[in-house]
């Protein structure tokens, strides 16, 4: 069933774009021009957090005009439901050491920003000589944790979003914009 779902019907689960592909790409672009100049001449590891940092890590890798090494964790913050839970579970760990290592985590979107500062200080207790956020997304309730963020892509509003790797239940990761999923999907 899944399988022969419309990209029309996927659509109609959507009640509104809010990035478009293009504005994404434009994005994308000025921001690996940012890190690019904040990053020269030091050895750059951007960490993509799974699953949602994929879209944002295929196209920022890609715009980079420079070296990088990639490694990817998986952590769990969220489980099925809509709600940040605040607990932070290690799923999959880098597979190499980053002691010394200058590391950008890569993060689809900052809500209660409660996993990337619990990730912000693992990494740094690792030994890593710097250790920066980007995230594609940033929603407002971000502001009240004490988590820098150095690079956003775009400030929303606090609905849920999916799309560009954001998912609801594994779902709409596919889409190449993000938008707010309708109500009734979740409600
Ligand atoms: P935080 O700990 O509340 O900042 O949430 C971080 C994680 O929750 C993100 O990496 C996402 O996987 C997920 N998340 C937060 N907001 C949304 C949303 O609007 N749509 C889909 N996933 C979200
Ligand atoms: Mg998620």
């Amino acid at each position: 069933m899944r399988g022969t779902v419309e990209l029309s019907v996927v659509h109609s689960d959507i009640e509104k774009m809010i990035v478009t592909e293009d504005e994404l790409k434009v994005r994308v672009a000025e921001l690996a021009r940012a890190i690019e100049s904040d990053y020269d001449g030091r050895d750059l590891l951007l960490v993509g957090v799974l699953k949602g940092a994929i879209m944002a890590m295929a196209d920022l890798s890609r715009a980079l005009q420079r070296h990088i090494d990639m490694d990817w964790m998986a952590v769990s913050s969220y489980g099925s439901g809509t709600k940040s839970s605040g607990v932070v579970r290690i799923l999959k760990d880098l597979d190499r050491d980053i002691t010394g290592r200058d590391v950008l985590i890569v993060e689809d979107i900052v809500d209660s920003g409660l996993t990337l500062s619990w990730l912000k200080s693992n990494l740094e207790s690792r030994g890593a000589k710097s250790v920066e956020i980007l995230a594609i997304l940033r929603k407002p309730e971000a502001a009240k944790v004490d988590v820098n963020v150095k690079y956003v892509g775009f400030n929303i509003p606090t609905d849920f979003v999916v799309g560009y790797g954001l998912d609801f239940d594994e779902k709409y990761r596919n889409l190449p914009f993000v938008g707010v999923l309708a109500k009734h999907m979740y409600a």
